[in-house]
Order: structure tokens, then C-alpha cells, then sequence
């Protein structure tokens, strides 16, 4: 049976088995590969999309338990412009990149219910969003930027 969905805008009905993850319904099936496969346990925060302006991992997430619409990278903005983005361009935070778009999702979500987040509130909000290439101090300078809070 066909499990319908709201991506970044757009209905699309897929046909796959509704325990099937929302990341790879994503990647293979929509064809919006920003959104990352890293551990597939929740553990990484690679995947990190918005369903219902909330971050969620997609990795752990059956497709068939999604409600409401779903807002992956590249719907955070229409041209590239959402004020985290325009930061992260500013203070060069990636590295290899990877965790990137997980780290802006997740970000864009805390500034969506907390435009200006202290550092213990940016700190516990991104505890969960790993950057092997240590980002770490550029993600944070960034969203304090995107927020206009001082660093
Ligand atoms: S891939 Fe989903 S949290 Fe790591
Ligand atoms: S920029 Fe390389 S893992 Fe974060």
C-alpha cells in the first residue's frame, strides 16, 4: 500500500512497506540526497529533518508513522538564504561537510522555538549532533550570528 507524504512542499505517494525509514524513502525514493546516513540508530543526528517543524532523525522514523509535513535541507529556504545557512557561509563552519545539513536542520529547529538561545540552551539542543571534524565552535559562533545573540 502507498504511504502518502508532504516533502518540503510537495505530495508524493511511495510505494514501500510503511516501517520502512523516512532517510532512505528520502535519498532512494525522492531523490533528496542532503539528508544523511550516518549511524542509523539515532545516535549521529546526520539525518536530522523536520516533520512538523520539529528535528527528528529520519533513520529511525517508519515512514508510515510520519504525521505531518516533512522539511528536509533542501526546503529550509528557497534559495540557499535561511539566516543559518547565510551564517554558516559567513564563519566557514564546514569541514568534510557530512554532518552538515543534520547540523542545520537541528539548529533551525531550536531557533524556531528559541530565537535567542543561551549557550547552555545551544549546547543541549546540539549534544545529540555529532561532527568528526570537529565544527564544533563554528556551529555554535553560527547560530549565535544566525540569532543575533553575542558571542
Ligand atoms: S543516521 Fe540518523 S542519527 Fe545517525
Ligand atoms: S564537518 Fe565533517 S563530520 Fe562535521
Amino acid at each position: 500500500m502507498a504511504v502518502s507524504l508532504s516533502v518540503n512542499g510537495k505530495s508524493y505517494s511511495v510505494d514501500v512497506p510503511p516501517q520502512v525509514p523516512l532517510l532512505w524513502v528520502l535519498r532512494d525514493v525522492v531523490g533528496l540526497t542532503g539528508t544523511k546516513f550516518g549511524c542509523g540508530m539515532a545516535l549521529c543526528g546526520a539525518c536530522t529533518v523536520h516533520v512538523n517543524g520539529v528535528a527528528q532523525r529520519s533513520c529511525v522514523l517508519p515512514v508510515g508513522a510520519v504525521k505531518g509535513p516533512v522539511t528536509t535541507i533542501e526546503g529550509l529556504s528557497a534559495s540557499g538564504n535561511h539566516p543559518l545557512q547565510k551564517a554558516w557561509i559567513a564563519a566557514n563552519v564546514p569541514q568534510c561537510g557530512y554532518c552538515q545539513s543534520g547540523q542545520i536542520m537541528q539548529a533551525a529547529s531550536l531557533l524556531a522555538r528559541n530565537p535567542k538561545p543561551s549557550d547552555a540552551d545551544i549546547d543541549a539542543a546540539m549534544a545529540g549532533n555529532i561532527c568528526r571534524c570537529g565544527t564544533y565552535t563554528r556551529i555554535r559562533a553560527a547560530i549565535k550570528d544566525a540569532a543575533g545573540v553575542k558571542s
